[in-house]
């Protein structure tokens, strides 16, 4: 048996048998209990709804790291365009020929924001730079590319710039030119169309005649982005997010929003406009390793514009989360005096307008500029991330009464710190019954044994308090495995959190994008390469979770007299629309359990009804790009149904049931 299923049957076999009435635990004597495996009795109550379920329950949780914005989500193929990574300005690019001369330099930049650039003069032909991408520029055969680069000549130079798109093994894929170069900085773009597929190609630009250029902004993208968008996302990744449906889309983290100090904390205003213009930072979640750190940086290539739009695109509800004037406390933990805020408010105020305000008002205007005139409807921010203790309890009553002052409507989400117990969650607490909050933000990575006794976490909250934002959660199970337990632990714990949707509004698993090789973070939703992506089974539970959430919530009554553990975990909600009943069972364990469903309260019930269901062989099953799809979402097909029917739920499985008129 799996160590986490033992250990979490040792605990529960000092329970007597359960019978959980939504929520409510209730010990039979233990003489009602048979030394055999009696079917899990199920009743739903049909004609009993008990609360709307949260329309916003399941969302996603975006923040740059293991590279899920440049050389993840963001289409951008060049790395380091723009010449402006710190520890070396040069990485990922290499000199091609012998350039004369070949350096960065900041006299008269392309703007204040982006001062580097590089300085190319040649007196031999074919002399110029190569960039490798993010371990390579993966190019598909017969397909567009747009390449793009600001451009100023020497006096000297009359020629032109080349460039080409080169396999690993040095052949041809694509290729075309750049003309007309005058001594001031000025953007061509050039379609190229490619003849060959690489992995790991290299994109080439040389001058074809002696004389000197600058370069800067030098970027190629694939023609066709999610939703072909300019400076657009990658069209798989992207769809594998809206694949989820989620209803929420919470960005731009996560740590990256605290930064390790002030300095390099997330601000939103250096991610809007041209790219050109946006300035960079280096990403917090670098790593240095024997004192080399290899670069990690923050282009803001997809900024907070990019991230707005995608909402809309998967129509999902925005939630951006900001700093508080407080760096990460884990690391630097530096802090805005607070007669200082004055800036960081206003950048919450200003966002609000940037989302929402009329295209006359500064802000909005900026919105306008970029595309967009329309509002994008924001409703949702967050004040700090992770934050803990007195200097957050003293900084954020000023943000939140600033925002509320001005914008009434806005529902401002507030951290519960780092953890979902101990000191500084159990002081956050305390602080909530003084401080007026919308939305509690609390956060667990725990093993999957945590998620399966935390079920009834929510049971018990006050109804009349804050409502709770489960903004990051993952099962980590045994060597940090993105396994077949992890995801159903994690859905025996969605079950908690669907039927205690009344107090829990919103939910994410966190994090959600890993590239393989690069990341920092070692549970992730989603890994990539630069090609290819598949998703964990964490991530087909999401879809399973997200796609069936009915509207209102039924009370069920599970009943089950078998010795030791809990062996189903349930939820189930109406979907009023389709006139169906959505039935979420998640059996975690190794053994198929029976189940005797009954519904009362329905006239009338239409035999056939369809299902999914996530399952595999192994609790230890994962997905891999050998095998992408082994842990996914089946279709069921059901029949026989009828008031009182018999369900056998598949050892290590969550299944939904849709059962209609
Ligand atoms: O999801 C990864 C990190 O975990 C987030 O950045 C942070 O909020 C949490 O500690």
């Amino acid at each position: 048996m799996n160590a986490p299923i033992a250990a979490f049957n040792s605990v529960m076999i000092k329970r007597l048998a359960l019978s959980v009435v939504t929520g409510l635990i209730l010990a039979l004597p233990f003489c009602a209990l048979s030394a055999t495996n009696p079917p899990v009795t199920l009743k739903v109550f049909a004609n009993k709804p008990t609360h709307p379920v949260s329309p916003l329950l399941n969302g996603v949780f975006f923040e740059d790291i293991n590279f899920a914005a440049d050389g993840g989500l963001y289409a951008e193929l060049v790395q380091n365009r723009s010449f402006e990574f710190g520890p070396d300005a040069f990485y990922a690019w290499e000199k091609v020929g012998e350039p004369a001369i070949f350096s960065i330099e900041n006299d008269r930049p392309l703007n204040s924001n982006n001062t580097n650039f590089l300085r190319l003069r040649t007196t031999q032909p074919a002399s110029g730079v190569a960039n490798n991408g993010f371990q390579g520029i993966a190019i598909e055969n017969n397909s567009d590319y747009v390449f793009s680069v600001y451009a100023r000549a020497g006096k000297v130079f009359y020629g032109k710039l080349t460039v080409k798109l080169v396999s690993s093994g040095g052949k041809l894929l694509g290729h075309g030119t750049i003309s007309g170069l005058t001594q001031n900085w000025k953007k061509f773009t050039k379609v190229i169309h490619t003849s060959g597929a690489d992995e790991k190609a290299k994109l080439i630009v040389t001058l074809n005649n002696p004389g000197y250029v600058d370069l800067d902004m030098i970027s190629l993208f694939p023609k066709h982005t999610f939703r072909d968008h300019p400076n657009g996302l990658r069209p798989d990744l992207a769809q594998m997010v809206a694949n989820i449906r989620p209803s929420f889309v919470r960005f731009p983290g996560g740590c990256i929003v605290e930064g390790k100090n002030l300095e390099n904390r997330y601000q939103w205003k250096d991610t809007i406009g041209d790219v050109s213009v946006r300035r960079q930072n280096w990403n917090r979640w670098q790593r240095s390793v024997n004192g080399v750190t290899t670069p990690y940086f923050q282009s803001y290539g997809v900024g907070f514009f990019e991230f707005f739009q995608f909402c809309e695109d998967i129509n999902a509800e925005p939630l951006p989360v900001l700093n508080c004037g407080m760096s990460c406390q884990y690391q630097d933990a530096e802090l805005v005096p607070e007669n200082q805020l004055a800036p960081y408010i206003q950048d919450a105020l200003d966002l609000i307008d940037f989302a929402n305000g009329p295209v006359t008002n500064t802000w909005g205007a900026k919105r306008a500029a970029m595309g967009h005139p329309a509002p994008f409807h924001l409703k949702f921010i967050g004040i700090g991330n992770e934050q803990w203790g007195e200097e957050y309890f003293k900084r954020y009553p000023l943000f939140h009464n600033a925002i509320k002052a001005k914008y009434p409507y806005i529902q401002i989400v507030t951290s519960a710190g780092p953890s979902p117990d101990g000191k500084w969650f159990d002081m956050a607490q305390e602080w909530f019954k003084k401080q007026t909050v919308d939305l509690v933000d609390e956060h667990y990575y725990k093993p999957p044994l945590w998620f399966m006794e935390n079920v009834n976490r929510y049971d018990n909250y006050d109804r009349k308090g804050p409502k709770i934002f489960a903004g990051e959660y993952a099962a980590h199970s045994a060597y940090n495995r993105n396994n077949l337990e992890a995801a159903l632990a994690e859905a025996a714990f969605m079950t908690g959190l669907e039927r205690n949707s009344d107090v829990v509004s919103m939910s994410s698993y966190a994090p959600l994008f890993a590239k393989i090789g690069l990341n920092q973070w070692p549970v992730n939703l989603i890994w990539f390469n630069n090609s290819v992506a598949y998703g964990t089974p964490s991530y087909y539970v999401q879809m399973l979770f997200s796609r069936n959430r009915g509207d209102v919530l039924l009370p069920t009554e599970t009943v089950d007299n078998r010795l030791p553990v809990q062996r189903l975990f349930v939820t189930t909600s109406r979907d009023s629309k389709a006139g169906q009943i959505i039935l979420k069972v998640v059996n975690p364990g190794e053994q198929t359990a029976e189940a005797e469903i009954t519904i009362e309260g329905m006239s009338k019930i239409n035999p056939s009804g369809t299902g999914e269901i996530v399952t595999g062989l192994d609790l230890q099953d994962e997905n891999s790009w050998v095998a992408p799809g082994h842990v996914m979402i089946k279709s069921i097909e059901l029949s026989g149904l009828k008031p009182t029917f018999n369900y056998t739920f598949s050892p290590r499985s969550a299944t939904v049931l849709r059962i209609g008129q």
